[in-house]
């Protein structure tokens, strides 16, 4: 393998793509990044790259948002040429966002080989984009890189032949264990009080007016007894403005940087989310966490981790709450293969090919 293209667009993906980067660097193999655009804002993406240390994106095809079929066509459009001008020997794709699905379908499409980190993960649930993207992509890669066994058994059941699959454990913790440190120094004795620390961008659960009034209600509820820190997703912000809900005792924080979430992640009481990567990134360090869905496509954060399935039920966010708050809450393990060494495991894989 001489030559690896990297795709990138939303912000979980440049958390999963900085230690395999790093780790093909340090192998000698050349790269070239690609960066969609599909999250443009300094503080979605820029910030991300300056604190893992990821390289200026050697391309930015800039297409912004949209609906889902216009957001993956503009992206599939836009580095088609760049696909046939730079002739990779292989692409690598991360997690399940519209840029991971484009890519693998303009590359598969040119014969150009498919590599998947995270690959495998189901949460069963058609009406999520993300599973949309999760079982295209899967079905279209030659290489399947799995953070868990679960993922492993999945695509098994959906007839990948063994040898394309590659049990390597969870890129996002290697970044996670990079920068905790530092996280940890920069916002020491900034915690005096107990909080929890929220964050809300599922169509799901953002998209509906009801949906998502009843959810910012059930948390200014809590924001009684506990302090509530709320950096708000773009998306989410949007919906709260164009629904015109009063969300003014809760305060709405812009998104923030990896190396400051990860700080107040580590000294919450609770997390409560709707996010994929938050489900894992809490797991690993022990933080209990209520997941504002039915499913997840991270079972093993609930099997062996701190995470708890609270769905839309209100009466359960507030039963776990407590629990959690009087000091009963779920002890977990650190999953198998977690452990900051999965880019050099996927480096070591491409290098053999
Ligand atoms: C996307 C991913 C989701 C992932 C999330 C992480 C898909 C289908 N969804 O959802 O899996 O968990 O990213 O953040 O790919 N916006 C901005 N500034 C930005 C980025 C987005 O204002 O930098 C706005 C856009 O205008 C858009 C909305 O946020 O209206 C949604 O952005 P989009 O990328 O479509 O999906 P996400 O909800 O971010």
């Amino acid at each position: 393998m001489n030559h690896i293209l990297h795709v990138v667009g939303a912000r979980p993906n440049f958390i999963k793509a900085a230690p395999v980067l790093r780790a093909i660097r340090q192998r000698g193999i050349r790269q070239t990044l690609v960066h969609t655009g599909q999250h443009y804002d300094r503080n979605m993406s820029d910030v991300f790259f300056t604190e893992l240390e990821i390289p200026e994106p050697d391309v930015n095809l800039t297409v912004a948002s949209g609906s889902h079929a216009s957001q993956t066509a503009q992206i599939m459009r836009r580095l088609e040429p760049v696909v046939l001008e730079c002739k990779p020997d292989m692409t690598l794709v991360y997690g399940d966002v519209n840029s991971t699905v484009a890519a693998a379908l303009v590359c598969s499409k040119l014969l150009v080989p498919v590599g998947h980190v995270e690959a495998g993960l189901r949460s069963f649930d058609r009406t999520m984009p993300e599973e949309i993207n999760r079982m295209v992509t899967d079905c279209l890669s030659d290489v399947l890189f799995t953070p868990s066994e679960d993922a492993d058994t999945n695509l098994l059941r959906e007839g990948v032949p063994k040898e394309r699959i590659h049990l390597v454990g969870n890129a996002m913790i290697d970044s996670l264990l990079r920068l905790l440190p530092a996280a940890r120094n920069c916002c020491k004795n900034r915690f005096s009080e107990r909080f929890a620390l929220v964050t809300l961008h599922r169509p799901s659960n953002v998209d509906h007016v009801e949906t998502l009034r009843e959810i910012l209600d059930s948390l200014t509820k809590v924001s009684k007894d506990l302090n509530i820190i709320f950096p708000v997703h773009p998306r989410t912000r949007q919906r709260i403005i164009e629904f015109g809900i009063n969300a003014q005792n809760l305060r709405l924080l812009d998104p923030m940087p990896y190396i400051e979430f990860l700080a107040f992640q580590s000294e919450a009481a609770v997390v409560i989310t709707d996010s994929g990567g938050i489900q894992e990134e809490t797991t690993y360090m022990g933080i209990p966490c209520l997941t504002l869905r039915h499913n997840t496509e991270r079972p093993i954060t609930v099997t062996v981790g701190t995470n708890i399935l609270v769905g839309n039920d209100r009466a359960r966010l507030i039963t776990e709450l407590g629990k959690i708050l009087k000091g009963n809450s779920k002890k977990g393990i650190t999953p198998p293969l977690w452990d900051g060494r999965t880019g050099d495991r996927i480096a070591d894989v491409l290098q053999r090919m």
